[in-house]
């Protein structure tokens, strides 16, 4: 086992804990959304903004390919990796591990992080309806690519990279 990915919705920390875990282990660490940011030099909202939200996704596939071979590696997707198949398919080369809330939790976390104006793009009509309708479609397919669902609600990201560090003892 070479890699770990994070999968789940926005804002349910997948960052934070690919980096306190990857510390745990002894890992390196990568944000698949900063890679993207920095490769193209333009937020992620800018691209959605200028080019629209399919052009986004070839370019995230494009990325993922790449970094679903770094080795000793916990891997922070975006959080609509699991929409394309060929991504749910390299998913595969690590343990996944799906970080999951509520909606409601979600939403009350976005509201909380101050990068989520400036760098996260609405996808439907934004705020909590949006976080319902697409969770409803994406968990099932969260669900399929997990090998570990862990419940993010009302626990720090200390607290879970703590536990998964004693699960994937590598
Ligand atoms: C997206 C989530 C974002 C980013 C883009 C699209 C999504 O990643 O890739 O805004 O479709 O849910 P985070 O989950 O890291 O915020």
């Amino acid at each position: 086992m070479k890699r770990i990915f994070l999968i789940g919705y926005r804002g349910t920390g997948k960052t934070t804990v690919a980096r306190l875990l990857a510390e745990k282990i002894d890992w390196k660490w990568c944000d698949a959304d900063a890679r993207l940011e920095q490769r193209h030099g333009k937020t992620i909202r800018q691209i959605f903004a200028e080019e629209g939200e399919s052009s986004f996704r070839d370019k995230e596939a494009a990325l993922f390919e790449e970094l679903s071979q770094l080795e000793n590696h916990v891997i922070a997707t975006g959080g609509g990796i699991v929409l394309r198949p060929e991504n749910r398919e390299l998913l595969r080369r690590g343990k996944v591990i799906w970080l999951t809330a509520d909606a409601e939790t979600i939403w009350n976390r976005l509201q909380q992080d101050a990068t989520t104006v400036e760098r996260r793009p609405n996808l439907t009509q934004g705020g909590l309806p949006e976080i319902e309708e697409l969770l409803h479609t994406r968990a099932p397919l969260y669900a399929t690519c997990a090998d570990r669902t862990v419940d993010v609600s009302n626990r720090s990201p200390e607290d879970i990279a703590e536990e998964l560090a004693g699960a994937f003892v590598v």
